[in-house]
């Protein structure tokens, strides 16, 4: 059975303050790559969008301002804390076309179909994506459109090698592993698609580079903090080795004395529409 306990632990970033106002500030860099791939799958005006696992709620807004207000978008995440967050953005940044739920949306009925279902970062996320695509595909309507990001993390890395900042990568990729996560699921979702029935999708793969102090660094340290009491408990690293609260610098200082470069995780993007 999928309990809440269950699922407590096997989503290993959690849901407190620190991490959903990090999930937010990663939807701003990310942002311009899923406005990218929206546009270029074909979302507009007009449409009516199901975001799966909308958390703070940046993927649901960004489609909100493409579809305009004579759209709607639904986000639903399964976690109360995400939906509550994602709910108070939306007021407080008066956005009226969006509204969001709590629940699975692979999993839960919906009175009339979308023209898109639409998602980032949450397939890695089901323990069968599969069969979690399959379900989802069944809430689009003929001709619409199944719009997927997701992460090869593999793709983070530095160059030179900036020790601290290849460790925390480590440790983020053991953490999330040893949770059921996976952490490749971009490289997949071709297969995945085809698995689930669906047209082989269209591909399309963004991801950050920058040298010296340029990288958002902060994030992958914030990213760690999330981790971090999953990381103790399955015994990956310590609170003591990690020193999170100087993390960060200690990532940029590396990166800067080397003269190197950091990329992050790459964002791919997978579309088709259901036939
Ligand atoms: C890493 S966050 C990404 C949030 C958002 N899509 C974004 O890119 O900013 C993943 C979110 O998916 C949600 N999630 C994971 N599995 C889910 C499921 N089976 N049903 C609904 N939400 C789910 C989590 O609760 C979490 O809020």
């Amino acid at each position: 059975m999928d309990s809440a306990a269950t699922r407590e632990s096997n989503y290993a970033l959690g849901h407190s303050e620190q991490e959903l106002k990090r999930l937010s500030h990663q939807g701003q860099v990310f942002a311009p790559f899923t406005r990218q791939l929206f546009e270029q799958a074909g979302i507009g005006q007009a449409m009516r969008i199901l975001d799966v696992g909308s958390g703070a709620g940046d993927v649901a807004f960004l489609a909100a301002e493409i579809v305009g207000p004579s759209g709607e978008v639904v986000g639903v995440d399964r976690e109360v804390a995400a939906v509550e967050c994602a709910v108070a953005r939306a007021q407080d940044q008066g956005i009226s076309n969006v509204k969001f739920l709590e629940g699975d949306p692979a999993v839960l009925e919906f009175d009339r179909q979308f023209d898109a279902v639409v998602g980032r970062l949450v397939l890695m996320y089901y323990p069968d994506p599969v069969d979690a695509i399959r379900k989802l595909a069944q809430h689009v309507r003929r001709g619409g459109l199944i719009i997927f990001q997701e992460f090869d993390m593999e793709n983070a890395r530095s160059f030179p090698t900036a020790p601290t900042f290849d460790r925390a990568v480590g440790w983020m990729k053991q953490t999330l592993s040893a949770t059921n996560t996976r952490i490749q699921l971009g490289l997949e979702l071709y297969s995945v698609f085809l698995a689930a029935g669906l047209p082989g999708p269209k591909l399309r793969m963004d991801a950050l580079i920058g040298g010296g102090s340029e990288f958002p660094c902060e994030i992958l340290a914030a990213a760690i903090q999330s981790l971090l009491p999953m990381m103790e408990k399955l015994h990956i690293a310590t609170s003591a080795e990690v020193e999170v609260s100087t993390l960060a610098k200690r990532m940029h200082d590396e990166v800067i004395a080397g003269k190197g470069v950091v990329l992050s995780p790459a964002l791919i993007g997978a579309w088709c529409r259901r036939v």
